[in-house]
């Protein structure tokens, strides 16, 4: 075969296999919704084919149908496999792996929803729309694609609102892993304010881990509606409000994955707001930001690839980006405040500081 040919087999298996990328998250979201992490952990040794469908309640005869679909996410890591014996005989059996670990329900971190949620339909359809919105259509493609912008359809749509929030919750549970790691950060305040806090996950867990803090939740009216405060230290409440109109006051504001969903210039906005509500004299608050930092040159290709595709889904859903620190220093100078401290924590996340 000659230069060429080659070359032009190699382009199409790497084309093919972009091409099929889908099919790997496809998978994975069918996993989750057959429930096969939890049956595999609920078994407590490895799992064979027939015992897993048997779990599944799925028809035997869906046998070597499962089998494929294990092939291609053992492949992916999400499984691996081993050997046990089943009457008599030796089979292939299946166990988990760090990566389907955290998408079972005994973990408290449980990622299942994340996965559910960024696979729903009204977030895949969006995709249809990018090249139309890059050429000219004035909304961005998942108001094109769903007739409501993702704030919008969110209250619209009890549903996928529910979806959304179970998915932000799952992944703020994974601040109960680095929490006493934030000393440093929280120690000393008395007031936080947690601006597009969701359903308080996040706070829950700081002003569980700090009780002398007095956290508040702060969302929209349709978010915080009804949230009874539930820690037992008492010290967490909820507040309905816009972020672009008023944040209340305190010693510092916390915004996790709220500033990526937003472009520049509302980011300024919404910058200008925390730091009216956070002294500026004496004792000075600040603003507390965890969020992607696109790092290329310090950061592993995989999580640069995983940093960028988020970069592409906050192009496609909301009107947000991610950003590099240079970005983020330019947003944090144009909104007066003065430095900032940048610490790499949450594998794909940074906790930023903010001063006046
Ligand atoms: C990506 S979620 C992050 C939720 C939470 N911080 C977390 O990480 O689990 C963004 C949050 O910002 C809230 N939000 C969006 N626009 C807002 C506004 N104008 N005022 C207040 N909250 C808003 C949304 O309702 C949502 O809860």
């Amino acid at each position: 075969m000659d230069q060429e040919a080659i070359e032009s087999f190699q382009a199409q298996a790497h084309l093919y296999k972009h091409i099929s990328n889908y099919i790997s998250s496809m998978s994975l979201k069918c996993a989750v919704q057959l429930g096969i992490p939890d049956a595999i952990h609920n078994h407590g040794q490895p799992i064979t084919l027939s015992e897993l469908v048997s779990a599944l309640g799925a028809d035997p005869t869906k046998a070597s149908f499962t089998y494929r679909l294990m092939r291609v996410l053992v492949h992916s890591g999400f499984f691996a496999t081993t050997t046990k014996v089943e009457n008599d005989q030796e089979r292939e059996a299946y166990v988990l792996t760090p990566f389907s670990k955290i998408l079972t329900k005994e973990k408290v971190n449980c990622l299942s929803p994340f996965v559910v949620s960024m696979l729903s339909p009204a977030m895949i359809n969006s995709w249809h729309f990018l090249g139309d919105w890059i050429q000219g259509t004035k909304e961005r493609p998942f108001e094109t694609a769903n007739g409501k912008t993702f704030w919008e359809y969110m209250d619209h749509e009890p549903e996928f609102k529910t979806l959304f929030h179970d998915a932000m919750e799952s992944d703020s549970q994974m601040m109960n892993l680095v929490v006493k790691d934030c000393k440093p950060v929280f120690e000393g305040l008395n007031s936080l304010v947690d601006v597009g806090g969701g359903t308080g996950t996040i706070a829950r867990v700081i002003s569980e881990a700090y009780p002398q803090l007095k956290c508040t939740v702060f969302d929209l009216p349709h978010v915080v509606a009804n949230m009874p405060p539930t820690t037992a230290t008492g010290n967490l409440n909820f507040v309905a409000g816009d972020l672009f109109q008023h944040i209340p006051p305190a010693d510092a504001i916390l915004m996790k994955l709220v500033l990526h969903a937003f472009g520049d210039e509302d980011c300024i906005k919404i910058l200008k707001k925390c730091r009216e509500a956070i002294p500026t004299e004496g004792k000075k608050g600040k603003v507390v930001i965890i969020d992607i930092v696109i790092n290329v040159e310090k950061d592993e290709d995989a999580l640069t690839e995983a940093k960028l595709f988020f970069d592409m889904l906050m192009m496609v859903v909301v009107t947000g980006r991610e950003r590099t620190e240079q970005d983020w220093e330019k947003l944090f100078m144009a909104a007066g405040f003065s430095h900032y401290k940048i610490t790499p924590l949450f594998g794909l996340r940074s906790l930023i500081e903010v001063f006046p």
